[in-house]
């Protein structure tokens, strides 16, 4: 069975202060869910002081990006080994900001994705079609080389807690959400490519999550479709009372899929 994941992509908004009430608002409104995975990505200088509010609560939570060495001269990085530390559990692998300002590749997301699981973090690696691709009708090819690309290598076994997220870049941060259609299609072909990289068995195991624009007000439709299993969440994971409300819808709805 597949337990949906809700989880919120603070980007750069929050400084320490700003995200340790907005944890604790988060906290307080869902310690009774237990039905859905919570998790918060809050940035890097946030991460201590967040996971040391949330310890022992039922929100995890998940740095934005990382490196794939576990020490050096890298300056400016952070490594899986420094993250677990502190007690976070998840990493945003390839998000489409990264991809389109700081150069991430396939490849990086590659080696990120392999250094998380082999530092036992989950990795949640984003794919996603920009709007010239999807106008051009491009988008299934693109999402699938994306995928193919940072799994590259890697056994059945190993990639058993991955979290794939869909994200169409033309609906992240646009209010221009892709319809419930348009992300299940993307998400059944993901799952198809999972079957034949690996298993059936395996593809009905992992958590496709979709993100860009999800909204209280748009998610219960989204999650609706047979295999969205959860949502990446920009704009609306910033304020407790729209994150609080997709968590309930998500929880009230089912308690995972197959
Ligand atoms: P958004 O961002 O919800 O603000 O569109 C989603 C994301 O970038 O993960």
């Amino acid at each position: 069975m597949r337990i949906p994941v809700i989880a919120g992509n603070w980007k750069m908004y929050k400084d320490v202060r700003e995200a340790v009430e907005l944890a604790n608002d988060i906290k307080r409104e869902v310690y009774n869910v237990d039905n859905v995975e919570i998790v918060v990505c809050p940035p890097f200088v946030d991460l201590g002081d967040v996971c040391e509010m949330l310890d022992e609560s039922n929100i995890l939570v998940g740095a934005q990006n990382c490196y794939w060495e576990k020490e050096g001269a890298f300056t400016g990085e952070v490594s899986i080994p420094m993250l677990k530390s502190i007690g976070c559990k998840y990493v945003v692998i390839g998000h489409s900001e990264r991809r389109q300002f700081f150069g991430e590749t396939d490849e990086t997301v590659n080696k990120k994705v392999a250094a998380c699981i082999n530092g036992g973090l989950i990795p949640i690696m984003c794919v996603g079609e920009v709007l010239a691709e999807r106008e051009a009708g491009k988008t299934l090819d693109v999402v699938k080389k994306q995928v193919s690309g940072g799994l590259k290598g890697f056994n059945e076994t190993f990639i058993s807690t991955l979290i794939i997220a869909y994200e169409p870049v033309w609906a992240i941060g646009t209010g221009r959400t892709a319809t419930p259609l348009q992300a299940q299609e993307v998400h059944s072909m993901i799952r198809d490519l999972l079957s034949k990289l690996y298993s059936k068995a395996k593809a009905d195991s992992i958590r496709i999550l979709y993100g860009g624009s999800v909204k209280p007000d748009n998610i219960v439709d989204l999650m609706k479709q047979g295999d969205i299993d959860g949502a990446l969440i920009g704009g609306a994971s910033l304020k407790s009372a729209s994150f609080v409300d997709i968590i309930r819808s998500t929880s009230g709805l089912r308690s995972g899929k197959k």
